[in-house]
C-alpha cells in the first residue's frame, strides 16, 4: 500500500491528477474507472485543465462505479448527470465511451451482468478512482460487503442515505437502492487510487488501512490489492498511526 498524505485536498488532487494525466499521456486508450461524490471534484478539475492544455482524452474509455436506481439521468443528482456536468462535458472524450450503470433499466440484474461484460470487453480497468463513505463503503458497497462481489443492486444504508441527503432536497428524496460495481469488480482494476479528504472519513480510513481486512469496512479489501495508492489530506489522516504518516 502506498499512502500519500498532503496538507490539503488541493495538493492531493494535484498529485492524483498528475498520476492520471501522465497515464493517459502514455496510454491514449486508457480505461479509467471513475467515482462520484465531492471528493474527486478537484481531481477532475486537474484532468480538465490538462485536456484544455492539449492532453488528448479522445481515446479514453471510462466506467463509473455506480448509479442510483430509479433516478432519471436528466435529474442533476443522477451520477450520469453529475459526470457529464463535472467532467465529460469539459473533456474531448467520446461520450459514447463513457459508461455509467443504467439505474432506469427494466431488468436491473441484466444491466449488472451487461456492465461486467462491457468492462471485460474493454480489456478491464487500468486505474480505478475511489472515494470512501463514512462507513467505509467504496462505490456503493455497503458493509458487510463480500470481497468477491460483482456488479449488483445494493440496498443503501440509513447512514449513506443521510450522508448523501445533502445533494437532495431531503433524505426522503434519496433513492434507496443503487447499482454498484462489486468489491471484486473494483479489485480487478490493475491499479486503484483512493482519495479521502476531511475528518468525516478519518475513522473509516484508519479501518481501511490499519485494521485487519473486514467485510464491515469494504475499503479494507484494498489491502489485498497489488497496486493501491491512497491520496489523503491531513484531516483524513488524523487517526493514522505514525508509521503510516512518514
Ligand atoms: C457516494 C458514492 C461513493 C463516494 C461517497 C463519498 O456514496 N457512491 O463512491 O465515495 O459517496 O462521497 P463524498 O466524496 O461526497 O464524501
Amino acid at each position: 500500500m502506498n499512502i500519500q498524505i498532503y496538507k490539503s485536498n488541493q495538493e492531493a488532487a494535484v498529485a492524483a491528477g498528475e498520476y492520471i494525466n501522465s497515464y493517459v499521456r502514455n496510454n491514449p486508450k486508457a480505461v479509467l474507472g471513475l467515482a462520484t461524490g465531492s471528493t474527486p471534484l478537484p481531481l477532475y478539475a486537474k484532468m480538465v485543465k490538462a485536456c484544455k492544455n492539449g492532453l488528448d482524452y479522445s481515446g479514453v474509455t471510462t466506467f463509473n462505479l455506480d448509479e442510483y436506481v430509479g433516478l432519471p439521468i436528466d435529474q442533476e443528482q443522477s451520477y450520469r448527470a453529475f459526470m457529464n456536468k463535472n467532467l465529460f462535458s469539459h473533456l474531448n472524450i467520446d461520450i459514447n465511451n463513457t459508461f455509467v450503470p443504467d439505474g432506469m433499466a427494466q431488468d436491473l440484474e441484466a444491466q449488472c451482468a451487461e456492465y461486467e461484460e462491457r468492462i471485460k470487453a474493454a480489456g478491464g480497468i487500468d486505474i480505478q478512482v475511489l472515494g470512501i463513505g463514512s462507513n467505509g463503503h467504496i462505490g456503493f458497497n455497503e458493509p458487510p460487503a463480500p470481497f468477491d462481489s460483482r456488479t449488483s443492486v445494493i440496498d443503501l444504508t440509513e447512514q449513506t442515505i443521510s450522508d448523501n441527503a445533502r445533494f437532495f432536497e431531503s433524505a426522503a428524496d434519496v433513492p434507496k437502492r443503487a447499482i454498484s460495481m462489486g468489491v471484486g469488480t473494483i479489485l480487478d482494476a490493475r491499479a486503484c487510487i483512493l482519495l479521502s479528504f476531511g475528518t468525516g472519513k478519518a475513522k473509516a480510513l484508519k479501518g481501511a488501512i490499519e485494521e485487519s481486512p473486514d467485510v464491515m469496512n469494504p475499503a479494507s479489501a484494498l489491502q489485498n490489492h497489488p497496486n493501491i495508492t491512497f491520496y489523503v489530506d491531513e484531516a483524513s489522516a488524523s487517526y493514522l498511526t505514525k508509521q503510516h504518516k512518514t
